[in-house]
């Protein structure tokens, strides 16, 4: 284990390390705000080690972080270009690294299968085929993702590219585009991090409380993260300054949205501009303004539907219900040559169209105790915790599908899905509103059977061996199973484990009443499993081997996957049945 302490942080005043508008009183922000160092080329080196931070007075606070004892930095990716990630792995204990939000393979995606053990270093190879956009990377051990987390494990990527590079938008960073990771912690009587409580009252941002930052008079970029636990921020500036959303998770708007509050779900980021060429000499003060949270959703003054759904310590949680102060913006000269304008457009966005969908899948969300300890989870995704053991579904490559999360339970939760940016086609049941109509990975979706239908498509990848998640981005749900996990699989290719060649053949295709299938003789015995796009399985049939006939007259027009499992192997196919 190494460990690394970090002697530019500050403590804050005793006391006062929250800021609380609506009981009247402020404290003056008093730290500088740390900016995350960049790092970019083809071969990036992250080291994850413990260390230490002098968050309070008293004993230092045991952390984690990348490069350095708490948070990460900035990893700076071009379009197109192939990147190395090499990360080592000094926590003493084993911990994964996700690249949340981004288009990779599923073996370079980092989820919970992917595991750097202690002193190994992992390191993930691809080409970087997002557009311009704010993702993020940490850990996703199971079980263990809210305690590397919390502990400082987390870091932004941002991805440039040429339609953004010819916008007139701020881009030099740490200078007029700052990235701003907003977290809340609880600490203990010895100022340990505490895992899992609910008394997150310590509000801070890229690490440092009580923060202020230096900013030039003119418009000014923002890469906000919400990278707490559990909180949802409800984002605006003091004096009610408008501002512009020009992106959400996965990159730009198709033009920006003027707003003067943004509801920020743990996971979610959002790029926002904001005008300060009238302010010179003056500050204002990002607030999450948690008084105008409605009921249900973590961070209001009632976390669940009902007032019956208790969770232990909130009503003591002084955030909860209240205004509170993430950073304090100190106006400045502008620089040489400012930027002054918001564009009129930006991106154009191209949202797959319902009626192109291949399959609907479904999604429901229920408390695994009913009652009024209901809202203390654990939840469960279709009836069932997470298991690493379980492939919930298999997605064929290519599909497009709209994704139906209905959420029976009395909290909102934040629904995030591997591998793909997706487009909201509907929140309980009414279109989402402009600043919600672009490229997103994280959504929110209301209590008390509330719906959101999103719409993608999974492109790319396919892999036999890993799958990608999909879960609650709460991260004490997450880990408390609140996940599951999909294969995408190439049904062109005949997936195989120690079979060369495909190992699986079909005719007619499309078929009407029956199909052939020839069948790789080393297969052996095995099960044949036709499944549908919805990842139902419609035909199984046990202990069969190849060559065989299968009888589809029953089932529906439409597509279908064909699985056959043996002790030997795996093979696969797609095929169409096909009436008039
Ligand atoms: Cu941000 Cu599966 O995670
Ligand atoms: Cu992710
Ligand atoms: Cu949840």
């Amino acid at each position: 284990m190494r460990d690394l302490t970090l002697p530019s942080f500050r403590s804050s005043l005793p006391g006062t390390v929250l800021v609380l508008l609506a009981s009247g009183f402020t404290a003056s922000a008093q730290n500088p705000l740390a900016i995350p160092p960049t790092v970019s080329g083809t071969e990036i080196d992250l080291e994850l080690a413990t260390g230490t931070v002098p968050f309070l007075p008293g004993a230092a606070t045991q952390t984690m972080g990348v490069n350095g004892p708490l948070l990460g930095p900035t990893i700076i990716l071009q379009q197109d270009q192939q990147v190395t990630l090499n990360v080592t792995n000094h926590l003493g204990e084993p911990t994964t690294i996700h690249w949340h939000g981004m288009h990779v393979p599923p073996e370079a995606d980092g989820g919970p299968h992917i595991v750097i053990d202690p002193d190994a270093t992992w390191s993930p190879s691809f080409t970087v085929l997002e557009q311009a956009s704010t993702h993020w990377y940490h850990p996703h051990l199971h079980m263990h993702t809210n305690a590397h987390v919390i502990k400082g494990i987390a870091g932004l990527i941002i991805v440039r590219d040429p339609v953004e590079a010819a916008l007139t938008l701020p881009r030099t960073y740490g200078v007029d585009d700052l990235p701003l990771v907003l977290q809340t912690k609880q600490f203990d009587a010895g100022n340990q991090v505490v895992v899992g409580g609910a008394l997150d009252t310590h509000v801070m941002v890229n690490g440092t409380l009580d923060p202020y930052v230096d900013v030039p008079a003119q418009m000014v970029r923002l890469r906000l993260l919400n990278g707490a636990t559990e909180r949802v921020f409800n984002l605006g500036f003091t004096g009610n300054q408008p501002f512009y959303q020009i992106g959400s998770d996965g990159g730009l708007l198709s033009a920006p949205v003027t707003l003067t509050r943004l509801r920020l779900a743990p996971g979610e980021r959002a790029e926002l501009l904001v005008d300060l060429g009238a302010l010179q000499g003056q500050s204002i003060e990002l607030v999450s303004f948690g008084s105008e949270l409605p009921a249900a959703i973590y961070g209001a003054a009632q976390p669940g539907m009902g007032m019956g759904q208790t969770i232990p310590n909130y009503t003591s949680n002084p955030l909860n219900g209240n205004d509170f102060t993430f950073l304090r913006l100190d106006v400045g000269a502008p620089t040489a040559d400012p930027i002054t304008t918001v564009p009129a457009t930006l991106v154009t966005l191209n949202p797959w169209p319902e009626a192109s969908a291949d399959a609907t899948r479904s999604f429901t969300f229920t408390p695994v105790n009913m009652g009024p300890t209901a809202i203390q989870g654990p939840f469960l995704i279709n009836g069932a915790p997470y298991d690493m053991m379980t492939i919930n579904f298999d997605v064929p490559l290519d599909n497009i599908e709209v994704w139906q999360l209905t959420n029976q339970s009395p909290i909102a939760h934040p629904f995030h899905v591997h591998d793909v940016q997706f487009y909201i086609l509907d929140i309980n049941g009414a279109a989402p509103p402009p600043n919600m109509q672009g490229r997103k990975d994280v959504v929110l979706v209301p209590a008390g059977m509330g719906t959101v239908r999103f719409i993608t498509r999974f492109e790319d990848f396919a892999s036999e061996e890993v799958p990608y998640m999909y879960h609650c981005h709460m991260l004490t749900h997450e880990d408390a199973g609140m996940m599951g996990q999909f294969r995408v699989i190439d049904p062109s290719q005949g997936v195989e484990e120690g079979i060369a060649g495909n190992g699986l053949v079909v005719a007619p295709n499309p078929a009407v009443n029956q199909l052939r299938i020839t069948l790789d003789p080393a297969l052996g015995l095995g099960t044949l499993t036709v499944t549908d796009l919805a990842g139902r399985a419609v035909l199984v049939h046990k202990e069969v081997a190849g060559p065989l006939r299968l009888d589809v007259g029953t089932l529906p027009s439409g597509g279908y996957l064909l699985t056959f499992r043996s002790v030997k192997g795996t093979a696969t196919s797609r095929f169409v049945v096909g009436r008039e």
